[in-house]
């Protein structure tokens, strides 16, 4: 899929002052720093259309952004940033969960796992959690250039190995690399495909 246009449209603490639509919504979810914005930022070939820093907890708001007038991403706060105030966890911990549980619109989340590392409970019960919802959902893997060739296979499938105990059938799962540009196409593809399919 070729991205003709990408633009920010709003962002909201609020889930219910979420834009109301009915085209198709892929969000993005993660540990903080996993590289979601960042994620973004690549498949829509945009340097700075959603915020990214080195320092967990950047985002801190849904935000909405359109691609090609059709479609919308969507940006989340990252879970499990432990440095932040216990007030300031809850908050964002409820604004997720509360997108999570309303969000009509969502067609399909994206959460995103760091392919560097060994697999997180943290992340491994956000995801069984998010299943149970009844929630479409599909595994990326983040920074694989940050990890050896020949760690990485093993990585991801310890990983899917991992979530294979709770699940029947595996979601898909995509290989991505936001400094390198590597995996976006797939990405793209696959919500290309799920577009089509819902006319
Ligand atoms: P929060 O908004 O804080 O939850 O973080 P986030 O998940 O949106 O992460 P963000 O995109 O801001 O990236 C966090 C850090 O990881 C930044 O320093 C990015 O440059 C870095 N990063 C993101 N993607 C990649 C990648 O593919 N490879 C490498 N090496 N670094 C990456
Ligand atoms: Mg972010």
């Amino acid at each position: 899929m070729t991205i003709q246009t990408a633009e920010f449209v709003i962002s909201n603490a609020n889930v219910e002052k979420c834009p109301a639509h009915d085209r198709p919504e892929y969000a993005f979810i993660g540990r903080s720093n996993v590289g979601k914005s960042s994620l973004i930022n690549r498949l829509t070939a945009r340097k700075n259309l959603a915020k990214t820093s080195a320092t967990p907890g950047k985002t801190l708001l849904i935000n909405h952004f359109m691609v090609n007038k059709d479609w919308y991403l969507v940006d989340l706060p990252g879970y499990g940033y432990a440095k932040r105030s216990k007030v300031e966890q809850e908050k964002l911990r409820r604004m997720i969960e509360t997108y999570l549980d309303k969000r009509q619109e969502l067609t399909c989340l994206f959460v995103l796992i760091d392919s560097r590392i060994p697999p997180q409970d943290i992340d491994l019960d956000f995801i069984r959690r998010a299943g149970n919802k009844g929630i479409p959902l599909a595994i990326v893997f983040t920074k694989a250039d940050g990890v050896k060739k020949s760690q990485l296979p093993q990585n991801i499938s310890r990983f899917l190995r991992a979530l294979k105990e709770d699940w029947d059938e595996l979601p898909p799962h995509f290989i991505t690399s936001s400094a390198k540009g590597s995996g976006t196409d797939k990405l793209l593809d696959y919500i290309e495909q799920i577009n089509n399919s819902l006319g």
